[in-house]
């Protein structure tokens, strides 16, 4: 696995694979990696010669509250990670490598979706995703670019501004990765408590539980989800949102609509946690 830990090596190794025809993957991550992103790295084995990965915790998507000081950092455990599952290379660059100005040249990015979901809860967190993501594409130049379904509306937005600002990268979107109690894997599970770790499946358990209901009878599909985010505060949650949105576009769902994702941002304590989950509507809501 080459280690490159600066663009002219990326560039260099990019420029010979290119020239070999070789078909390139691109899986941007911010490190700490777990089964969730292995399994990204898999999926894009499966559809290029090719696999690169990048970690680099994005200062510009977090809030000035939120968790980027103390964000995990395990460079060395994930390079054996990246290399035991034959990663062809991982990409460290550094703050001032992906903002050489210091961060000064203000290319405010609004991207779609931000002012929705967990855009609202974390203003600004959407457009910092937005503008690493156009810099390592514009770094890397991947043919196709991996993102997990665990961050749907990240997802959904990086889709939409890769078909906007006309990147010729494919995007592909892989299912979420969970512990065996149903909790979706996360660099963030381990801030919880053990009390807390034990309460956390409830978030997806929930999802179920709503989608079952919403499929299984005629309800009224607003009373279903205040219930349901009634129960998770009961059992400690403090809940943000819990919506049931269109798949595609994340647009208000209305009653014809079929293909529908549930999608959930709750605290527990002080870690934030996120999940969704897709289905389809088999009856009028
Ligand atoms: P990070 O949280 O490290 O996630 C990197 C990729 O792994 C994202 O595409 C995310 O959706 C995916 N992922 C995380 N947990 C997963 C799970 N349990 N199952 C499947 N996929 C999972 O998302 C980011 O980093 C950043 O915002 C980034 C896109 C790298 C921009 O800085």
């Amino acid at each position: 696995m080459i280690v490159a830990n600066n663009r002219e090596l990326l560039r260099e190794t990019v420029q010979a694979w290119r020239n070999a025809q070789l078909k390139i993957g691109f899986v941007p991550t911010m490190g700490n990696l777990h089964a969730g992103h292995l399994a990204l790295v898999k999926e894009a084995q499966q559809h290029c010669d090719k696999v690169i990965v990048s970690i680099f915790v994005n200062p510009t998507q977090f809030g000035p509250s939120e968790d980027f000081d103390r964000y995990p950092r395990t460079e060395q455990q994930d390079c054996q990670l990246l290399k035991a599952c034959h990663t062809d290379l991982v990409y460290l660059p550094t703050e001032l490598e992906l903002y050489p100005t210091g961060r000064t040249t203000k290319t405010q990015i609004l991207p779609a979706y931000a002012d929705i979901l967990c855009g609202i809860h974390r203003p600004g967190h959407f457009s910092g995703v937005a503008q690493v993501v156009i810099k390592l594409f514009n770094l890397v130049q991947p043919d196709v670019a991996v993102f997990g379904q665990k961050d749907y509306q990240q997802l959904t937005m990086l889709r939409q501004m890769t078909q906007e600002l006309n990147f010729p990268i494919e995007i592909i979107a892989a299912p979420t990765v969970r512990e065996e109690d149903g909790l979706a894997l996360s660099s963030r599970n381990q801030y919880l408590t053990k009390q807390q770790r034990e309460v956390a499946p409830c978030l997806y358990q929930t999802l179920t539980d709503v989608r079952d209901r919403l499929l299984s009878a005629k309800l009224n599909f607003a009373t279903v989800i205040e219930e349901a985010s009634n129960l998770l505060e009961e059992k400690g949650f403090k809940v943000e949102y819990l919506e049931l949105r269109d798949s595609t576009d994340l647009s208000i769902v209305s009653s014809a609509q079929k293909e529908v994702t549930l999608l959930v941002a709750a605290y527990l304590g002080k870690t934030r946690l996120i999940d969704n989950l897709s289905f389809t509507l088999n009856n009028e809501i």
